[in-house]
């Protein structure tokens, strides 16, 4: 159990390294937290016109997800990590990223933090959500659009496809909180008014 503990408690700090934050402050950009819809996120950091900085995000916060996921997954034999453990390890990377205990507990919306964690956690479903996600973000242009559709799906791929499991239930429990992340978002769908993938917006002064 302790060596369970202290996997989630890894896991959950290395989430909570908000690369949206640290990667701007690095390329001394502004504060995604400043402008745009203000989210720590790859979508927002993509506002400020800097596709790189937007693309580092979008690896790194993807990265957190998948790493601690891998090398719970590695040590496993070792140190008897069940699948509780495995997807407990995901959902507190996950959980870092949404409420980050180096930044206030102002996280993001997880989006490219779960798609590690998938990725880690069964690579098929983790190319097929991404697939899910390119195709709604292709045909709609909104990322947040692509996001929901691709949290609604991901669970239902891994039960039907792979059988119930522990795993399914982390998958599930992601997205509903990443789904009550996007509420913002969803209002915005809802009354048009949400603004379009790469659409930029003048960083707040
Ligand atoms: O699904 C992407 C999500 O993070 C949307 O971000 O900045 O448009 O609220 P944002």
């Amino acid at each position: 159990f302790l060596y369970s503990f202290v996997a989630v408690v890894a896991a959950y700090l290395i989430g909570s390294l908000s690369f949206a934050v640290i990667v701007s402050r690095a390329m001394g950009l502004s504060d995604p937290r400043s402008y745009g819809s203000k989210n720590p996120g790859a979508t927002n950091v993509l506002r400020s016109g800097n596709r790189a900085a937007a693309i580092l995000t979008l690896a790194l916060d993807a990265l957190k997800g998948f790493v601690p996921v891998l090398i719970a997954l590695m040590l496993a034999p070792r140190f008897q990590f069940g699948e509780l453990t495995i997807g407990l390890v995901g959902l507190a990377a996950f959980a870092g990223h949404l409420w980050p205990v180096f930044f206030h507990f102002q996280g993001g919306k997880g989006v490219a933090t779960a798609a590690g964690v998938l990725m880690a956690l069964n690579p098929w479903l983790g190319a097929a959500t991404l697939l899910t996600w390119v195709i709604v973000a292709a045909f709609f242009r909104y990322s947040s659009l692509a996001s929901l559709v691709s949290a609604a799906f991901a669970p239902f791929y891994q039960l039907l496809i792979w059988g119930p499991s522990p795993l399914v239930l982390a998958i599930a429990v992601m997205s509903l909180l990443l789904v009550w992340r996007h509420s913002a978002n969803i209002r915005k769908l809802l009354t048009g008014t949400e603004s379009k993938l790469g659409q930029k917006s003048a960083p707040a002064a």
